[in-house]
């Protein structure tokens, strides 16, 4: 099972996807931690991206592509996989539909979390002061958002019109959040409830 977790910055998709992850036994592939992690090992690629990150800009297409494809095709990801950050544009959405098709495979679910933008200033303002993450600075974030809405939020209709979509409110306590994402998750799919590894 492919499911991808969209919304904007703050809302929750880490979070989530940690906690879906732990319960359903899929691989939590976030591509926002990837790059925070080629930084950190200063890779090849670690100026071009840690540039990108710490201006709250997109990273290019081609690279994302790279290493997405890398990360897929590792062994944990056979038996699908809980996208995080992934799709970002369209041409990221079409490149993951033809790489899933070419292996017999679909995107199955896509949970879109919102909040309200005061809401996600506050939380990432407060992950500054805990984490050192280099684009939780105000100007940075408000370039992240801005790019959301420019570039991913396309995506809700993207997916809307595929049927794949469950939208779920981004606001409460994480618990009651990922309670939201259980039942909207049974209620389109049966379920992926602990132990429950289903290979696709
Ligand atoms: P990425 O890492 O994906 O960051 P983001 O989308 O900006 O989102 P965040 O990780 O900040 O927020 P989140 O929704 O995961 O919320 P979280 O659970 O952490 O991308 C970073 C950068 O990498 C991009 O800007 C870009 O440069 C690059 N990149 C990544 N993917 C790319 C791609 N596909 N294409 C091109 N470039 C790409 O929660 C936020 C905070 O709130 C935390 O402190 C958390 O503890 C707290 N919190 C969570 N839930 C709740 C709750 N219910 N109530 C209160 N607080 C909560
Ligand atoms: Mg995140």
């Amino acid at each position: 099972m492919v499911i991808v977790f969209l919304g904007p910055p703050g809302v929750g998709k880490g979070t989530q996807c940690r906690l879906l992850a732990a319960s359903s036994g899929l691989p939590h592939v976030s591509t926002g931690e990837l790059f925070r992690k080629a930084v950190a090992q200063a890779s090849d690629i670690s100026q071009h991206v840690a540039a990108r990150l710490s201006a709250g800009q997109l990273v290019d297409d081609r690279l994302v592509f790279d290493v997405v494809e890398w990360r897929l095709g590792q062994s944990d990801c056979r038996k699908g996989c809980i996208l995080d950050g992934f799709p970002r544009n369209l041409s990221q959405a079409e490149w993951l539909d033809q790489w899933l098709a070419q292996r017999g495979r679909n995107v199955d679910l896509v949970i879109a979390l919102n909040a309200a933008e005061s809401e996600l200033v506050d939380r990432l303002l407060r992950r500054a002061s805990q984490e050192h993450r280099s684009d939780d600075t105000l100007e940075t974030v408000r370039t992240r958002l801005a790019l959301y809405r420019s570039h991913t939020e396309p995506l809700v209709d993207y997916y809307r019109r595929r049927g794949v979509l469950v939208e779920v409110d981004g606001l409460g306590t994480p618990e009651e959040v990922a309670r939201r994402i259980r039942q909207a998750m049974d209620q389109r799919i049966g379920g992926t409830g602990p132990g429950d590894n289903r290979e696709g």
